[in-house]
């Protein structure tokens, strides 16, 4: 039996619970989560204690024990973390965003109003460092985008190579009501609005559906050639009427985000993104191609549907992501982690570990998405014009 490859997580909270989940579902390849590193010895030694496993004082330490490092910390802290562990001759798993732009660490520093020709430059040559550590080490980036292994969207990426379709048209969103995170909203922290925490999601399907046609039919894939997007805040607009159910504690970032990608032969997809979506979390991909078309339904899925005629009655079921009320007719997930991808994502990147081969969201997809969103971003600033992206 080949020894299990050793898996460290750095960050103690949401992510890093679905990530050791994930992990535990790993078949086939043996796979051992090691241990955890957080900021704080509080929430590192309880996750440790709540999983049985090692909490570590600092990444520095983990290393010693890992053969890869996987980054659920905020995406801030993405680039340091990756390239220091990459520079321990480690593997890197990496969270979304990759990375991004996060300020010049001065107080009066504002996301919203800041060049985004100097944040689009800094994004890139933060992914450019990141890419160069992996080189240099000669080890791999597993970037960790949930979406290319959602199995709705493996299944639609079945149909098109299959098939030898041509995506001509993608339509996509992913927004609800407001992130959980306290560090989301402040752009020093989070990179962005809901263009960089939330259209990631569907923009990277997309990217993803797009490399995977040229692949199967040219052996190259199709990357994406421009972007013309718009953002705007709509819960600070003066005249925004707050009826409670929203979250509205954004400090310098944008709550609604579009973005129309041409890709290189033409074809577009348009992306949105918001956090004014009440019913819980609202997370699909349509597929217009020249031979089929397919919905991508994320979440909410219709598997399940129940009738409560009493909040109280399902007081102890989760029922899905971010749902207001569990009264009357809901949808809930049978299995939210799974239709996701978390089960498939963290398979495939033991799979492509153990075997020496490229996972499926690897790090040019990665590069890419940040290119796309930081280009909306300029594109944004000059109220929509057409950004043109550079490799
Ligand atoms: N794919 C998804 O569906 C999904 C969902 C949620 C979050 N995320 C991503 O996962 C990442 C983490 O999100 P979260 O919601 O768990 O964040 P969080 O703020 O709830 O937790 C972050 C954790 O990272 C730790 N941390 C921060 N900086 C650190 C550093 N320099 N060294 C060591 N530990 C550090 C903190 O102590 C904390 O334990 C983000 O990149 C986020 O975008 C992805």
């Amino acid at each position: 039996m080949r020894e299990p490859i050793r898996v460290g997580i750095v960050g103690a909270r949401f992510a890093a619970r679905f990530h050791l989940e994930g992990y535990r579902r790993v078949s086939g390849v043996p796979v051992e989560v090691a241990g955890v590193t957080s900021q704080t010895a509080e929430s590192r030694e309880a996750f440790a204690r709540a999983n049985g496993i090692k909490a570590f004082a600092s990444l520095d330490e983990l290393c010693d024990h890992v053969d890869v490092v996987d980054i659920c910390a905020p995406g801030a802290a993405h680039e340091p973390l990756a390239v220091a562990a990459l520079q321990r001759g480690k593997h890197v798993v990496i969270e979304k965003p990759f990375t991004g732009y996060y300020g010049p660490g001065t107080e009066d520093f504002r996301g919203n109003t800041f060049s985004k020709e100097i944040m689009l430059r800094e994004a890139l040559a933060s992914c450019d460092r990141i890419l160069a550590a992996a080189r240099e080490a000669g080890k791999r980036i597993c970037y960790a985008e949930n979406w290319v292994y959602a199995p709705a969207i493996e299944k639609e990426r079945e149909i098109l190579t299959k098939s030898g379709g041509q995506i001509l048209w993608m339509i996509g969103d992913e927004s609800h009501s407001g992130s959980h995170a306290s560090h989301y909203g402040r752009w020093k922290f989070s990179g962005g609005g809901s263009l960089v925490g939330k259209a990631c999601h569907p923009l990277t399907a997309a990217l993803h559906l797009k490399r995977a046609e040229g692949e199967a039919r040219d052996g190259k894939p199709i990357r994406p050639a421009a972007v013309s997007a718009r953002t705007h805040e709509i819960t600070r607009l003066e005249n925004f009427r707050d009826a409670g159910f929203l979250r509205t504690d954004y400090d310098d970032v944008e709550d609604y985000a579009q973005a129309h990608v041409t890709f290189e032969d033409g074809t577009v997809a348009d992306i949105f993104s918001s956090e004014l979506v009440l019913g819980g979390v609202h997370n699909w991909l349509e597929v217009f191609a020249n031979n089929h078309r397919t919905r991508c339904n994320l979440n909410p899925t219709d598997a399940l549907e129940t009738y409560n005629p009493k909040e109280e009655i399902l007081k102890h079921v989760y029922v899905v992501e971010k749902i207001g009320t569990k009264q009357g007719w809901s949808r809930p997930a049978p299995d939210e982690d799974w239709q996701h991808g978390y089960p498939r994502e963290f398979q495939d990147f033991m799979e492509a570990l153990a075997t020496g081969r490229e996972p499926l969201s690897g790090a040019e997809l990665a590069r890419d998405s940040i290119a796309v969103l930081y280009s909306a971003y300029l594109s944004a600033e000059r109220q929509g014009a057409e950004a043109r992206l550079s490799r």
